[in-house]
């Protein structure tokens, strides 16, 4: 099968992690007889350095001409450090979503038994833990109107939901916990915020009319996060606004020992993009430390949307084997680690084989 993959390796590490993926996509497409194209674009504050704009019309271009995209990472000190600054490289991640439509956002969490000790958390409570989590990615508090500081010093960020924004995310959830372990738990603030009840009448709704032999069950954020150290086991699906999904897809990212292996899935109903759960790690930048395996997991996920499944688990396996046999980045191998591009090679190995 031919593919073509719209590649943007962004900012900080995004470009070393990025060449390990297509590293192994290469193996792949040498195993299993498939062709990939790379088309590569800016995007992030390579992009603002460039051209004055962190999402240039070109990369919306490219990125829509080709099958998939695959996205290494954003973000730059020097815009971080300056509230003042006018375009900020996350610009161009969000207005990419944004145009693209990418509303739900699939972010795995998966235990490695090798790493286990390297969880800040004791091994009995991360023993069986499996769970995803799926974020709304278009709406809510981060696309609401923004005011900044006016006059009187106030500023402000509006979270608006509509019925339909919700439905469609909580639709894919649903059918990702019904071929699961069959449990959805929402996360919202219901308590409090009207736009949080929306959610829990919507997907009640959706749960009577449709999903009934999924159990559904409801948690307000703070008790979530709280959860999430104290017993994540618990949790199957997680279904939860852009915000939430945000602070707790970081939270259950360090369960597994590092954030350096949680890949995620951006989709739309036209277009999907793969990325790292992690950011641009600038301090990392150019010194071979930097964990390949996240965006390596995320090219799996592409792979699973081209319906290349036997492909996507030859990656998966091979990451599993490499962890195993303790190569790593100093994150998951402190004692004995590689190099980025060492442990690119040593998966892409390893599916050679
Ligand atoms: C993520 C990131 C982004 C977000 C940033 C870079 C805008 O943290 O994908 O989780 O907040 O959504
Ligand atoms: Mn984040």
């Amino acid at each position: 099968m031919h593919k073509n993959i719209a590649v943007l390796a962004g900012d900080g590490i995004g470009p070393e992690i990025i060449t390990e993926a297509i590293k192994v996509l290469q193996a792949i497409e040498k195993k299993y007889k498939h062709s990939f194209s790379f088309e590569h674009a800016l995007m992030g504050a390579v992009a603002i350095d460039a051209t004055g704009n962190p999402l240039p019309e070109k990369t919306i271009e490219i990125c829509k001409s080709n099958d998939a995209i695959l996205f290494g990472a954003i973000g730059d000190p020097k815009y971080d450090n300056d509230p003042n600054a006018k375009v900020r490289p996350e610009q161009g991640l969000l207005s990419l979503r944004k145009t693209l439509n990418l509303y739900c956002n699939v972010r795995p969490v998966t235990i490695y038994d090798r790493l286990i000790e390297s969880s800040p958390l004791k091994r009995d409570r991360i023993e069986g833990v499996d769970l995803v989590i799926y974020r709304e990615l278009t709406g809510g508090i981060y696309f609401g109107q923004k005011k900044e500081i006016n006059d009187k010093g106030v500023a402000s960020d509006l979270c608006e939901y509509s019925k339909e924004e919700i439905l469609r995310v909580a639709q894919l959830a649903f059918k990702a916990a019904a071929k699961r372990k069959n449990k959805l738990t929402l996360i919202d603030k219901a308590n409090v915020l009207a736009s949080s009840r929306l959610w829990r009448s919507v997907v009640t709704e959706l749960h009577r009319s449709e999903y009934k032999d999924v159990e559904l069950d409801f948690l307000f954020v703070d008790n979530a996060a709280m959860q999430m150290v104290l017993n994540p086991a618990q949790f199957d699906v997680i279904l939860t606004g852009n915000l939430f999904g945000d602070i707790i897809s970081d939270e259950a990212s360090v369960i597994g020992g590092s954030i350096g292996l949680l890949a995620s899935a951006s989709i739309g109903d036209r277009y999907a993009l793969f990325e790292p759960i992690h950011g641009s790690f600038p301090q990392g930048k150019g010194k071979g430390i930097a964990n390949p395996i996240a965006t390596i997991l995320s090219a799996a996920m592409m792979l699973d949307h081209f319906n290349m499944v036997t492909e996507a688990n030859a990656i998966r396996d091979a990451v599993q084997k490499t962890i195993n046999n303790n190569i790593g980045t100093p994150d998951i191998s402190p004692d004995k680690s590689s190099t980025t591009s060492e442990v690119g090679s040593y998966i892409s190995n390893i599916i050679l084989q």
